[in-house]
C-alpha cells in the first residue's frame, strides 16, 4: 500500500513538471508575438508624436539647429558622449548637462514630463537618439 502511494507522489511530481516546461515554452512563443507588434509601432514613431503632440516639446527644439531650446541633435550628441540618461533628466532627477544656464526654461515642461509613463519618456528618448549624426 505504502509504495503504491510513492509511486502515485512520484508519478504526480513528474507530471507537474511537464505541465510547468509546457506553459513556460507558451509564456516564451507570447513574448515574441508582442515584440511583433512593438516592431510596427517602434519607439521613436512614438517618441516623434509625443515630441511633436502632446509633449509640446517641437515648441523649442528644432532637430538641426537651436532655436529657444537646443537643437535634437546637439542633445543627443551630448547625452551620448557623457553617458547620460535623458529619461533621469525628463522626470527631473538629473541634472542639465546640455546648457545649463537655461535650464529654468526647461524645468517648466516637468510638469508635463512627470506625468509620462516610463515608456512614453523612453520613446521620447528613442526619438531624441533617431537624430543623431
Ligand atoms: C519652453 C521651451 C521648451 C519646451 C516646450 C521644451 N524644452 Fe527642452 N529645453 C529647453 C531649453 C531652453 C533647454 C536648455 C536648458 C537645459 O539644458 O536644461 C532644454 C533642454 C532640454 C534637454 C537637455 C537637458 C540637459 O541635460 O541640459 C532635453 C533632453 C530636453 N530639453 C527635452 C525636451 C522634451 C522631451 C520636451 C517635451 C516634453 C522639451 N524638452 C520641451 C526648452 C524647452
Amino acid at each position: 500500500m505504502k509504495k503504491i502511494v510513492v509511486v502515485g507522489l512520484v508519478f504526480l511530481a513528474l507530471s507537474c513538471k511537464g505541465k510547468e516546461e509546457e506553459s513556460f515554452g507558451k509564456q516564451e512563443e507570447t513574448t515574441v508575438s508582442e515584440g511583433m507588434v512593438a516592431e510596427k509601432q517602434s519607439p521613436e514613431k512614438l517618441g516623434e508624436a509625443i515630441f511633436k503632440g502632446k509633449g509640446n516639446c517641437v515648441a523649442c527644439h528644432q532637430v538641426d539647429k537651436k532655436v529657444i531650446g537646443p537643437s535634437l541633435q546637439d542633445i543627443a550628441k551630448i547625452y551620448k558622449d557623457k553617458n547620460a540618461d535623458i529619461v533621469t533628466f525628463l522626470k527631473g532627477e538629473g541634472e542639465p548637462i546640455v546648457d545649463p544656464s537655461q535650464y529654468e526654461v526647461m524645468k517648466t515642461n516637468f510638469a508635463v514630463t512627470k506625468a509620462m509613463s516610463d515608456d512614453e519618456l523612453k520613446a521620447l528618448e528613442a526619438y531624441v537618439y533617431s537624430n543623431l549624426k
